[in-house]
């Protein structure tokens, strides 16, 4: 997607070193736009940690380059499986990490040493252009459900759409999940509007999602995370898009913390709700999102400051609470597949269920 009508994606490999990756500071936005170069494996793990890069798609092709990275100072046995742990384990709720370093680990496990590094970029390289393609399929898709909504309708009459965290193109490597059927819409001349939950406690709604949107040209409105199932029971959404770092082979699906609620108000105010996501983010081994998706605790103090721009155009980070006060900080919630309408993927669109996902991916059987 563009910035100022530049192309980028959200990870690309350096133009003046091509053993460096660059990535956006995503803790500047929407306040400035800061390109990072990561030059080893512990700058990439640092980069998750810190989570200047984040979404579950981006932090898959990041943890694939750290690891590539890593092969060129020490492509032994021990030193990869050990990179691999290292990096797989800096963020726990999304499977498209393991799953990028799990699909790594097998290509490289019978590659001689030194012919390691080399095949590592291309495969890193191939994971970040397949990331690309599914969620510009996932993109097509989602436009086709618009285009139902939409079919009984006035020509020209507006549709809202209300999603939740960022599952943008700063999410993924490029177009987003979520938010790439939006784009489509909103390229094709559709009246879209998107009601933007800010995302408490680290705002990507507020900080990241608005800011895409409004790049892009998409009108928006930013609202309180408790506003959505106000704006529901006045018939003010037609249709929810979230994206998910991770849904079961039953349909659970885990996204940021919050979701949940509003899978709830959109089931008792029959507004669909749709979740979006490339099939890296299935995890084919579990089948029960609430017990086996282990959910990221977070620091308190996300929840205890928060951190923004004051009139002199300074940035700050201020506390919220009494300073005896204690604070909790899961940054996840499990949505029972039930309270989902359906999913969309590179492969088309299904229910949240077991059956459906066999439908559109019969090899996983
Ligand atoms: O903690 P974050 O910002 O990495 O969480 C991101 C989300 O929850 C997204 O909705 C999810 O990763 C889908 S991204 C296309």
């Amino acid at each position: 997607m563009k910035i100022n009508g530049i192309p980028y994606r959200s990870i690309w490999v350096s133009p003046e070193d091509r053993h460096a990756i660059c990535i956006f500071d995503q803790t500047k936005f929407p306040f400035a736009v800061d390109i990072l170069t990561l030059r080893d494996k512990h700058a990439v793990a640092d980069a998750i940690l810190t989570m200047k890069t984040r979404g579950a798609p981006l932090i898959g092709a990041a943890g694939a380059w750290g690891l590539a990275l890593s092969l060129r100072t020490d492509p032994g046995n021990e030193a990869m499986e050990e990179s691999a742990s290292m990096l797989a384990g800096t963020r726990p709720t999304a499977v498209n990490l393991r799953w990028a370093i799990d699909r790594m680990l097998e290509k490289l496990r019978p590659v001689k040493p030194e012919d390691r590094y080399e095949a590592a970029r291309a495969e890193a390289a191939l994971i970040c252009d397949e990331d690309v393609m599914q969620n510009e399929a996932i993109g097509r898709n989602g436009f086709d459900l618009i285009k139902d909504i939409l079919k009984n309708r006035p020509s020209g009459k507006q549709i809202n759409i209300l999603t939740h965290c960022n599952a943008g193109w700063i999410a993924t490597v490029d177009w987003g999940t979520a938010l790439a059927p939006i784009y489509m819409a909103a390229d094709s001349g559709v009246n879209v509007h998107v009601w933007v939950d800010e995302t408490r406690p680290r705002n990507q709604g507020a900080s990241l999602t608005a800011w895409e949107l409004g790049k892009h040209g998409v009108p928006h409105t930013v609202i309180a995370d408790n506003a959505g199932g106000h704006l529901m029971q006045h018939g003010l959404v037609d249709l929810v898009i979230v994206g998910t770092d991770r849904v079961t082979r039953t349909g659970d699906v885990a996204n940021k913390i919050g979701t949940y609620l509003k899978a709830l108000a959109a089931k008792d105010n029959n507004v669909p709700f749709w979740v979006a996501l490339p099939s890296t983010t299935i995890d084919w081994n579990i089948r029960d999102g609430i017990k086996e998706i282990p959910i990221e605790e977070r620091s308190a103090s996300e929840v205890s400051h928060i951190a923004g721009m004051d009139a002199d155009g300074v940035f700050r980070t201020v506390r919220l609470m009494p300073e005896g006060s204690k604070a909790a900080n899961p940054a996840f919630d499990v949505t029972p597949a039930h309270l989902v309408t359906g999913l969309i993927t590179e492969r088309g669109c299904c229910a949240a269920s077991e059956e459906g996902l066999l439908s559109l991916f019969p090899e996983r059987s």
